[in-house]
């Protein structure tokens, strides 16, 4: 087998020991960048540049951008049996929140490459999170990623060639190139507290939270077990997206947002759209509130992945299920549209099912325990 080292380019010279390869293998950029006589491999290819490697006998230099074990080529040579010397370079990530001046280790990375909805699952980590790197790809690139975000508050910076001659930082209408690096931020970072863990991803340490912890009035609020029931149907989750249709208190589109789903709470009414705003601000979590009617207000919002109706008829519902999103939950207090609301979804190719919720609270009645009732609620779902 080659011995095989990975070196790291991020513009600086690289070590001599390249030149002692007998074969290089590197994208053309970085080919470029080595003065040696070695058998050449143009890496477009990856599994027939990496037979080339796994073949060859005698030294192998790989060279990949910035730090190779950050969403780079080690992982396709560890799985195609090597195992590699890794020298890495600094990856483009740290490159362009220093050419910021900012913090990085509160930042959630995400890759755009790949066919399987890069550019959607890219685009809701940037709504549901305030400082995001995204490393562009082919049908991700900045201006695509500029407009998904749209509606929401946030500043893109492209960070292009990052350590070359032409590197620079642009808005995603300026002269950007490739490669580049998306930075996406919402408001004033560069104060935010010291953390332990990095990543900026959440894990929400509970859920189905009680009532007192949203801001509500007239019990307008979907109650705890309710939600409890609600929240695993819609599978909330970073690179996803959440409709919360009838917001009210915004608490379902708030723990959604907990689970790291993007999230965007509609209400009619603008009371409850500045409740949903005042308890994502409690919760330090980023939902984008509309205030406006269903289904108007949903036209023209990004295709959702789940979507909870908590309010509205029949059209808001027919509205929904026109948009194909994964998952469906919808809870009436009234009989009379759950029939239809299940017959809708079925329609819609949906895989429906149901549940009456309806919780007997402990309580306390003169020293002793007693069953406080809540109002039943009918959930209908469906998933396909
Ligand atoms: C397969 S990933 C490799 C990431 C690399 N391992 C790193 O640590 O920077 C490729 C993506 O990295 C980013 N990238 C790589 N080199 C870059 C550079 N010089 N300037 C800006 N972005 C770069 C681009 O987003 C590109 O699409």
């Amino acid at each position: 087998m080659a011995e095989v080292t990975v070196f790291g380019y991020d513009g600086s010279p690289l070590p001599s020991a390249v030149s002692s390869a007998t074969l290089l293998v590197g994208g053309a950029r970085h080919l470029s960048a080595v003065e040696s006589s070695a058998e050449r491999v143009v890496m477009g290819d990856v599994g027939a540049a990496l037979a080339r490697v796994t073949g060859h006998n005698g030294p192998v230099a790989v060279l990949a951008s910035g730090d190779p074990g950050f969403f780079g080529i080690v992982r396709a040579l560890r799985r195609a049996g090597v195992d590699p010397i890794v020298q890495p370079a600094v990856s483009s990530v740290a490159q362009a929140f220093a050419r910021l001046g900012l913090p990085w280790d509160d930042a959630v990375v995400v890759s755009a490459h790949g066919r399987d909805g890069g550019l959607r699952r890219a685009a809701n980590i940037c709504r549901a999170y305030p400082k995001v790197a995204v490393l562009t790809g082919p049908g991700a690139e900045p201006p695509a990623l500029a407009a998904a975000l749209e509606g929401w508050s946030r500043r893109v910076i492209v960070a292009s060639r990052l350590g070359t001659p032409e590197e620079r930082l642009t808005g995603p209408d300026g002269d950007w190139a490739e490669p580049n690096v998306v930075i996406s931020l919402a408001g004033d970072l560069s104060s935010g507290p010291a953390g332990w863990l990095a990543g900026g991803v959440r894990v929400p340490d509970g859920w189905a939270l009680p009532e007192d912890a949203f801001h509500h009035r007239n019990s307008m609020i979907t109650k705890a077990e309710v939600r409890a029931v609600a929240l695993p149907r819609l599978r909330p989750a970073p690179g996803t997206l959440v409709w919360d249709v009838g917001t009210g208190s915004g608490s379902v589109a708030v723990e959604c947002a907990r689970f790291g789903a993007a999230a965007v709470a509609v209400d009619r009414d603008p009371a409850a759209a500045d409740l949903a705003r005042a308890n994502a601000a409690r919760h330090g979590v980023e939902v984008r509130v509309e205030a406006g009617a269903a289904p108007a207000a949903l036209a023209d919002l990004p295709d959702p992945d789940a979507v909870f109706v908590g309010g509205g008829g029949p059209d808001v519902l027919a509205a929904v299920l026109a948009r194909r999103p994964t998952n469906v939950v919808a809870a009436f207090a009234a009989l009379e549209p759950v029939g239809p609301a299940a017959d809708a979804l079925a329609a819609a190719g949906y895989a429906t099912g149901g549940v009456q919720v309806q919780a007997n609270r402990l309580a306390e009645i003169a020293g002793r325990h007693r069953l406080a009732a809540t109002n039943p609620v009918t959930l209908v779902w469906g998933s396909r």
